[in-house]
């Protein structure tokens, strides 16, 4: 007889997408000729920039523990960085850097949720964060918002989701697996609701530099003291950057809860990777020409993949405007056979295009959107081709 494991730890789902991801991976082992669109990472490589100012820290045995919570001169260069492009002021003592933005989304709720505190989720979402609040003890609460609302909540939906156990909303902007941008208005009204119901906003605004047709990125953090102080800004190096392996990311925060974080992380993490966060400071003070050209070629992607998805008969999808993800509305496949197998859901849809189609896409289901499945343009025109050709002559069987 052995104990019982831990009822939480047993309690946190695999990831929905793994099925599908384990199948390509298998299907590419075994030579087969797939094509993958659910990465969820930047393909182009890290600047050189950046690699450089990596190897020089390893020559200069740059190769020891920093402070649990990040170097102070990387936490001046992301205060730097956050003024300068999303005109919010913070300083270092307000900053917390760990690895990678999905830590720093679990340290913002190890800090605020107390067992049994309710966390508003507006949906379609990024599946970590349902599993992160249900990690820290605290209730999910989902808000889904529909392709004809773009997507994105509205101040009523919000309001009408609150109750007393309400501790604090997720917002990402720009949206996984979306691509949806809240504009400043929009903002705004989520905001006031926040402020006047006493929330907290763990804002994950990790695509901001990801914003097409000569769009400006506000930062719901700029948006007023009230509102700033109730926000924890979650944001880092991985998409701007191309640095997903890197594994930096940083918060911004009240000093009080910046330090709540900064102790959790001492305690278990420690200090993140020294080398990674020489790189970093790399990408956030150097030229930001890299990040304007990984940008356009984006555009020119999504500009690509719309148009033609939305020549195709029997799939659709609306214009994302920021980050590097389009969702495909397949409702209209529902009940229709494609390649022998019988389409009931979008998790059939995905199956059957990858066994057929022989392409990978992400079932919308785990990001709380039915009917739907994620396509991800990191990765080359040349495969955003054939894939969609794939798709045409999948469809037309
Ligand atoms: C919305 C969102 N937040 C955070 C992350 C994770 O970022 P990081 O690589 O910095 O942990 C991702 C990665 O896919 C993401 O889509």
């Amino acid at each position: 007889m052995v104990k019982e494991l831990s009822r939480i730890a047993r309690g946190v789902r695999a990831s929905t997408t793994m099925a599908i991801d384990s199948l390509y991976k298998q299907m590419k082992a075994e030579g087969q000729d797939v094509i993958g669109f659910a990465a969820g990472e930047p393909d182009f490589n890290t600047p050189d920039h950046i690699k450089e100012a990596a190897y020089q820290a390893i020559r200069d045995n740059f190769t020891r523990y920093t402070p649990a919570s990040g170097m102070v001169e990387l936490k001046q260069a992301a205060c730097d960085r956050m003024k300068a492009d999303c005109g919010v002021d913070y300083t270092p003592a307000q900053v917390v850097i760990a690895s990678g933005a999905k830590h720093m989304v679990y340290l913002a709720l190890r800090a605020l949720v107390n067992p049994g505190d309710e966390v508003i989720l507006p949906t379609p979402a990024w599946v970590s964060y349902y599993e992160l609040i249900r990690i820290v003890g605290g209730i999910p609460v989902m808000l889904p918002a529909s392709e004809e609302e773009d997507f994105k909540i509205t101040p009523e939906k919000l309001e009408q989701a609150i109750t007393t156990q309400t501790k604090a909303i997720i917002l990402n902007n720009p949206s996984n697996p979306t691509g949806m941008v809240y504009d400043a208005g929009q903002l705004q009204a989520l905001a006031d609701v926040c402020v006047r119901h006493d929330l907290y906003i763990i804002a994950d605004e990790i695509y901001y530099g990801l914003l097409y047709d000569g769009k400006t990125f506000t930062s719901i953090a700029s948006l007023g003291e009230e509102v700033k102080r109730r926000t924890i800004l979650v944001n880092g190096v991985s998409k701007s950057y191309a640095m997903t392996g890197w594994r930096i990311g940083y918060a911004m925060a009240e000093p009080e809860i910046a330090k709540l974080m900064a102790d959790y992380v001492s305690h278990s993490t420690g200090s993140p990777c020294s080398i990674s966060q020489r790189a970093a400071m790399a990408g956030l003070t150097a030229s930001q020409e890299e990040v304007h050209t990984m940008r356009e070629a984006f555009q020119a992607r999504r500009d690509y993949m719309v148009e033609r998805m939305n020549r195709i008969p029997g799939v659709s999808c609306i214009r994302p405007e920021g980050a590097f993800y389009v969702m495909m509305n397949i409702q209209k496949l529902i009940g229709r056979t494609l390649g022998g197998i019988t389409i009931r859901d979008d998790n059939d849809f995905a199956t059957a295009f990858l066994k057929q189609g022989l392409v990978a896409v992400v079932p919308g289901e785990g990001f709380g959107a039915p009917g739907f499945v994620r396509w991800s343009y990191a990765t080359s025109m040349e495969n955003i081709k054939e894939g969609l050709d794939r798709l045409d002559r999948f469809l037309a069987n």
